[in-house]
């Protein structure tokens, strides 16, 4: 355990949280934050971490072995079940309390950007409004050809559906590994390390790049970095301020404690 560290005992002791005074006067000046957030932000919504074991029928198999467009080539009905099992889960789930807490925060401070890896839609659903999908979004079908996208492509049906245009199949609009992040998103998420004067990376366990090494290039651009995570992780040592805990529980504590609400 890191001994700089805020930890809180254990879930049920969360309470207001004490914020180190210069972590306040930092917030209530800075006009430029960008926040990085990773699965463990839509825990408390009830969605699997990526890294957390999968249920059911899924449990044989490991995420990085079925995101991947090899396993979609060798396998494109299984690799579909997968993500219809995932975009099922995300249909049904809510935003929670840490949703919110970093929609209010968009309201508080001029230029902020919210760069998150998770593909289940819920900042938005929370009210975010500058949000950067590095990932994208699983509730969004392309086709594996030639990239069309389709608004109404029937989600009940159980075979892999095929294009309207070039009859290829259709995939989640998601990034796999070995794929490229979209452009504009990642230069725009960039972006945005370079200038904020404060770094948030929260809910994720910083091991996926590139989005993993925007921390630490924000820090060594001068940035302020605040961690928020269940457990610590590459990123706490470097950090400025690491809080560990539920992120349901710290960011609207967070909120409060600098804004008021
Ligand atoms: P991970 O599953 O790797 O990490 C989630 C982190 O959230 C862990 O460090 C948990 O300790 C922490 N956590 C769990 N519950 C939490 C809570 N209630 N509050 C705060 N923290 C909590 O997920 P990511 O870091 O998002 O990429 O994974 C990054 C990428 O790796 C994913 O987007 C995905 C994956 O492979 C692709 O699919 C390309």
């Amino acid at each position: 355990m890191c001994a700089d560290c805020i930890h809180y005992p254990n879930w049920t002791d969360a309470m207001m949280i004490t914020l180190p005074p210069e972590l306040i006067t930092y917030l209530k000046k800075a006009t430029r934050v960008a926040a990085l957030t990773g699965a463990g932000v839509s825990q408390e919504s009830g969605l699997r971490t990526f890294r957390d074991a999968q249920a059911g029928l899924w449990a044989q198999y490991r995420p990085e072995d079925l995101a991947t467009p090899g396993a979609f080539a060798r396998d494109p009905k299984l690799v579909w079940d997968w993500y219809a099992h995932r975009r099922e889960s995300a249909k049904f789930a809510k935003p929670n309390a840490g949703h919110y807490a970093l929609a209010a925060m968009e309201k508080y401070i001029p230029e902020f950007t919210l760069i998150t890896q998770n593909v289940d839609g819920l900042h938005r659903v929370a009210g975010s409004m500058n949000v950067l999908e590095l990932h994208g979004n699983i509730l969004n079908v392309r086709c594996s050809e030639c990239g069309t996208f389709d608004d109404n492509w029937g989600d009940d049906s159980l075979a892999v559906p095929r294009c309207k245009k070039c009859n290829g199949l259709m995939r989640p609009d998601v990034v796999w590994f070995e794929e490229s992040l979209p452009r504009a998103q990642l230069d725009a998420a960039v972006n945005a390390m370079h200038t904020c004067q404060v770094f948030f990376s929260i809910g994720t366990s910083g091991v996926v790049h590139p989005a993993s090494a925007l921390a630490h290039a924000a820090k060594a651009e001068g940035a302020v970095v605040v961690e928020i995570n269940a457990e610590p992780t590459p990123l706490t040592a470097k950090a400025d301020f690491a809080f560990h805990g539920k992120s349901g529980e710290i960011l609207p504590d967070l909120v409060k404690a600098v804004w008021g609400g």
